[in-house]
């Protein structure tokens, strides 16, 4: 195949360069095309375009692969840990065990937030929802760090940004949740791991089961990193200003909020739980799902890039039975997700459309085991994908030609209108 593309517009022909990714995922490189044609491209939603390069993460959703820096989502949630897997997406590679503890003891010592940070906190609502709790506070640490707001930060500076960002996420996911419930803040304790501290921070037990905090650990891992999703390509769009990295990331966290992406977890829960408590039969609910005029979706289901399977959905539903065998936990929400699954794939609306459950389906029914209440559940989310926004910012910002993101679009709005006196409209 030739390395070039043609386009023939009208009399004229162009040449378009074709760019081939590592895994032989093909482009068009358009970079010229407006100033040698004229012509911009329109894809709305983005379905059909390569934003950047990037050597963070692969995923082909025909086949159902994801693979952080050229390693499988399975061996690496099988075999490393939410810290080792965060370096990894974020230094490019494996650390040493010495490089690990370093990491790890630098995050651990970002063990608290300023005083200003805690009172911000304590002014919410109580009722307030975390994911406002936490992205009004991502973006207030640039207040109180004005070193880490520098417009290029060294090297050093961007190991102590994710050292730091990793740290304090955990500190306001935990006090945005002691808030909520009327209580006192817990100190984080430094002997404990990442996952171990959370949940200590969050309940106020030191003795923390290990199969939950290891359950957690592999939750977080398998969020780490998804490529150019709407946060990770919100960060991006955020972080291209040049705004300091807590903007960047308080804007990824806002993205992800919304149910059609991270806040999909909490709406999956919110919906087996409707199906209970109405006791409306599988079938019922999907007719209403697939009827166009309802307005309701099978959350946790579909995906814009997996069309065959996603990987990540099929570790945590091994994961799943696990946690709730090891905690002797019984849910009918997860009976009711089984339920809707077995028939879901059966049927032809969802068959045809290649919908299948997605990260988020059965990830809800693990955090509710672990204790972890719903709202709770998109905080986990952004915790997990922290480092991936992090990772994706700084290969962002050390790209040759790296440029604010600007995209274009076709103006299809009145073309001479005639200012009207108020008083005359
Ligand atoms: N339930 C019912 N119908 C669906 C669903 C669903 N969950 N997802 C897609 N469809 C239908 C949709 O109505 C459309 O049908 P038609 O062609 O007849 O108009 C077709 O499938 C294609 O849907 P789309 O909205 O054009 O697809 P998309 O690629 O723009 O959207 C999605 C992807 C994830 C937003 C969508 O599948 C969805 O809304 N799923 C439910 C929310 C959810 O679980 N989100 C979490 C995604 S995974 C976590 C993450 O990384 O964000």
């Amino acid at each position: 195949m030739s390395d070039k593309a043609k386009l023939v517009l009208g009399e004229k022909t162009i040449e378009l360069p074709i760019f081939t990714g590592t895994e032989g995922e093909k482009a068009i490189d358009i970079t010229k095309l407006r100033a040698e044609t004229g012509f911009v491209t329109l894809d709305s939603g983005y379905m059909n375009t390569g934003a950047c390069t990037s050597s963070i993460t692969f995923l082909d959703g025909e086949v159902g692969i994801l693979k952080y820096r050229g390693y499988s989502i399975e061996e690496i949630a099988e075999k490393s840990s939410f810290l080792e897997s965060s370096y990894l997406v974020f230094y490019g590679k494996l650390p040493t065990a010495q490089e690990l503890k370093a990491f790890e003891e630098r995050i651990a010592s970002f063990d608290d937030v300023p005083e200003g940070i805690k009172q911000q906190i304590k002014a919410f609502p109580k009722n307030a929802h975390p994911m406002a709790v936490l992205s009004s506070n991502m973006v207030s640490l640039s207040a109180f760090y004005e070193e880490l707001c520098a417009q290029d930060l060294t090297p050093a500076q961007k190991d102590t940004a994710i050292a730091q960002l990793m740290g304090q996420l955990k500190v306001v996911a935990a006090y945005a949740y002691r808030h909520s419930q009327g209580k006192e803040f817990v100190k984080s304790d430094k002997s404990l791991d990442y996952c171990s501290d959370f949940i200590h921070m969050m309940t106020g037990d030191k003795n923390v089961n290990k199969e939950v905090a290891k359950a957690l650990d592999i939750l977080l891992i398998l969020h780490v990193d998804h490529e150019q999703n709407c946060s990770t390509s919100s960060v991006r769009m955020v972080g291209s200003s040049k705004a300091n990295i807590f903007a960047t990331i308080s804007a990824g966290v806002d993205a992800l909020w919304g149910p059609l992406h991270g806040g999909a977890n909490q709406a999956v829960l919110e919906m087996l739980e409707e199906i209970k408590n109405s006791g409306k039969g599988y079938e019922a609910f999907l007719a209403e799902v697939k009827d166009k005029n309802s307005n309701s979706r099978l959350m946790g289901f579909g995906h814009r890039v997996y069309k065959n399977f996603d990987p990540r959905a099929k570790i945590i539903k091994v994961a799943c039975d696990k946690v709730l065998a090891t905690l002797g936990v019984k849910d009918p929400l997860l009976d009711i997700a089984k339920g809707l699954e077995e028939v879901a794939l059966k049927d032809e609306y969802f068959v045809s459309r290649k919908l299948y459950p997605n990260v988020d389906f059965y990830s809800g029914i693990i955090y509710r085991a672990l204790g972890i209440p719903t709202n709770m559940f998109t905080v986990m989310f952004a915790m997990g994908r922290l480092p991936g926004w992090m990772a994706q910012w700084k290969e962002m910002v050390e790209q040759p030609g790296f440029k604010i993101c600007r995209p274009r679009q076709i103006y299809t709005g009145d073309t001479k209108n005639t200012y009207k006196d108020i008083k005359s409209r």
